[in-house]
């Protein structure tokens, strides 16, 4: 295995069982976070997993500037980028849009849409020089679906899966593949935050498994997505919530 594969909020979460899984596989990953406290552990289990190589590189995904400079060190350590996980991004707590601000309006624009989008600028110049690439980006069920409350996540997510759809095509006749996946609610320290509040016991049932994903069953998918093989798989929006976009289960 000689493919160098980038994880962006690759520190925690679904970003962190996805460097797991793809070091299970033995790539070679590059994480970009800015959570550097909790780099040498990700970076250090990594390697114990099979990794061949994990970097980190500090990069807040606000800077259009850091983004560019993180690419370079890619370009500078690796030599080329094979795949490629857009992945880190928060959201906020339920609310009705009218209460929504407009700094929320700004903070998840440029997290879930403006970084994605900059990232993959990146990632396909990279990728069409290397005559290979394979693109995931982390959408959601709110990507699919809204939730009452819930417009401004729905809003910058559904905004994920236009540009994956938009994007899949202009490079369809390419070695390059662009998808996305879209999560049920995941395990992650961004949702364990808060286990102690009261409408915790609501995001427990809200999988139709009536359990949390794990983010290991995430990141086995973006890495079956990343696979040569998966060559055909292209401009799909892949739920991974054990039906929660198929219906109604409730
Ligand atoms: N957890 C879920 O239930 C769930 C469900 C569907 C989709 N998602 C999506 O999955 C993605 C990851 O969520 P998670 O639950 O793993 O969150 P998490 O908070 O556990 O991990 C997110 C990572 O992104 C990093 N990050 C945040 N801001 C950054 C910035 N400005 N620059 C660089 N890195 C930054 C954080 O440091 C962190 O390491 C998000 O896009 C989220 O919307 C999560």
């Amino acid at each position: 295995m000689n493919k160098v594969a980038l994880v962006t909020g690759g520190l925690s979460g679904i970003g962190k069982g996805t460097v797991f899984e793809l070091a299970k596989r033995g790539y070679q990953i590059v994480i970009f976070d800015i959570s550097d406290d909790k780099a040498e552990d990700v970076i250090n289990q990594a390697m114990q997993n099979g990794a061949k190589d994990c970097v980190y590189k500090h990069t807040n995904l606000f800077s259009s500037e850091e983004i560019a400079e993180s690419f370079d060190f890619i370009e500078e350590h690796f030599g080329k980028l094979d795949c490629a996980f857009n992945n880190a991004g928060f959201g906020i707590l339920n609310k009705p849009f009218g209460d929504v601000t407009e700094d929320e309006m700004d903070k998840l624009w440029g997290i879930d849409v403006k970084a994605y989008m900059l990232c993959m600028k990146h990632e396909i110049k990279m990728m069409q020089e290397n005559d290979f690439g394979r693109i995931v980006n982390n959408a959601s069920g709110a990507g699919l679906v809204s939730v009452k409350g819930g417009a401004l996540y729905a809003a910058v997510k559904h905004a994920v899966v236009g540009v994956t759809k938009g994007a899949a095509l202009d490079y369809a006749t390419t070695n390059i593949t662009i998808n996305a996946i879209a999560p049920g609610t995941i395990a992650t320290e961004l949702i364990m935050q808060y286990k102690d509040k009261p409408f915790f016991k609501d995001w427990l049932k809200s999988n139709p498994a009536g359990r949390l994903g794990k983010p290991s069953e995430i990141g086995r998918v973006v890495a079956f997505l990343f696979e040569k093989d998966s060559s055909f798989i292209n401009g799909v929006i892949l739920p991974v919530d054990s039906g929660y976009c198929a219906g109604n289960f409730k």
